[in-house]
This record gives C-alpha cells, structure tokens and sequence, in this order.
C-alpha cells in the first residue's frame, strides 16, 4: 500500500537532544523511502555543539545526504515557512526541554523555533518528540501547555530511566510514521503514555 506520506512536504527539526540523534536519522531515512519531500531545520545548539555523540559537521552532511537538500540554519531561512506556506507537517524532532519551554511561551529565537511559530499560523500539524531530563520535573508545566495547545500533536512518549532519571521523558521515535500519517489528519495518536 502507498504511504500516505508520499509526496507531502514534511519539516524535520533538530534541536540539541545529542544521544537520540542516531535514533532520529534512521527515521529520517525512513520518511525519505516512504516518499515524503524533507526539509531539515537545525536549532543554533545542534548546528554548533560538538559532543561525545558527534559534530555539527557530521549531522548537516547526513541530513543532506538523506534529504538531497541542505539544511534550515537561520531565522531568516526559517520564516518564509509562513508565508510560502509550504509545509505539510512540521516535527520537532527531537525536542528539547529547552525549546519545549519557549514554545509554550511564545519565544522565537532558533531557526527551529521560527520555523515552528511560522508553521503553527497556517494552522497545520505540528509534532513534537519530546527528549528531556526534565520531562516530569520543571518542563511538566510546559508539556501540559503543548499538549493542550491547537494543532500540537505528540509522538507517544515515557519514562525511558525511572530509577535512574526519574524525570526523564523521551519519545518512541520509531513511532514518527504512524503519528505524521494521523497527525496530517488532525488526529492525536494514542496512546500518547507508552512505556519503554
Ligand atoms: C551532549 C549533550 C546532550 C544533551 N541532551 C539533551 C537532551 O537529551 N534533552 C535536552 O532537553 N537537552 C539536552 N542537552 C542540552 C541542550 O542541548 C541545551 O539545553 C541547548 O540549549 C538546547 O538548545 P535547543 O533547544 O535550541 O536545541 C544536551 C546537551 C549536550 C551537550
């Protein structure tokens, strides 16, 4: 059967979740096969943090190489996916505690988070692959607040470490298909709480 992301025009943004990003490019591979048109936008974090799960250089040619086109790294480059209205579907993905909380309270000041708020005021589906420590701690409030939030939809997502992060909070982001293909819908996936 066709996927129903062929041929959509799917946003994909990064932001400075470093040990998922293994996870995210192997899903990125997947929504590229399954036919999907992927732009890939990168936080000032993930564009220029070099840490023990890679370098900036590293991420920016995998993206191309799995997208065939280079990635979002400015606002200005961010902000015509408002008025050009291009996107289908936008994911954060992964999202940080960090931009969760700004986007709850309306700040704009990553490529991401501008591509995000010019995205939201087409009133298309944006998705987010939560992947913070403070999951169940200080971002809870700001969680709450997307979760409640017009055409914000979440990958389902659990405690990954109980024991030893008890606040930790991490998306299944192999589950990004099916949760794009109803999210494109206006349909929240469920069950949004599933466990590791
Ligand atoms: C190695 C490393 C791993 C990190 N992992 C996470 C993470 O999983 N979740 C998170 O919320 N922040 C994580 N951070 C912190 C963010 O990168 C930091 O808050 C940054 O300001 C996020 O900016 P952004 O949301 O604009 O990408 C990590 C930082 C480093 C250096």
């Amino acid at each position: 059967m066709e996927s129903k992301l062929k041929g959509k025009k799917i946003g994909v943004a990064l932001t400075g979740s470093f040990c998922t990003f293994e996870k995210i490019f192997i899903e990125l591979q997947k929504l590229v096969d399954a036919g999907a048109d992927v732009y890939t936008i990168f936080s000032g974090a993930s564009q220029t943090i070099t840490s023990r799960f890679g370098t900036p250089e590293e991420y920016r040619k995998k993206a191309k190489e799995i997208t065939g086109r280079e990635p979002i790294f400015t606002i200005a480059e961010a902000e015509p996916i408002g008025p050009k209205a291009y996107l289908d579907a936008l994911v954060i993905f992964p999202c940080t505690g960090n931009t969760a909380a700004k986007l709850a309270n309306g700040i704009t000041d990553t490529p991401v988070l501008m591509g995000a708020k010019a995205h939201l005021r087409n009133g298309k589906p944006l998705l987010i692959s939560i992947s913070t420590n403070d999951g169940l701690g200080m971002n809870m409030k700001n969680i709450g607040v997307l979760l409640n939030s017009k055409n914000i939809y979440f990958l389902p997502f659990g405690q990954d470490s109980p024991m030893k992060k008890p606040n930790s909070l991490i998306a299944h982001t192999d589950q990004l298909l099916p949760t794009l293909e109803l999210a494109l819908e206006h349909k929240q996936i469920q069950p949004i709480l599933q466990s590791f």
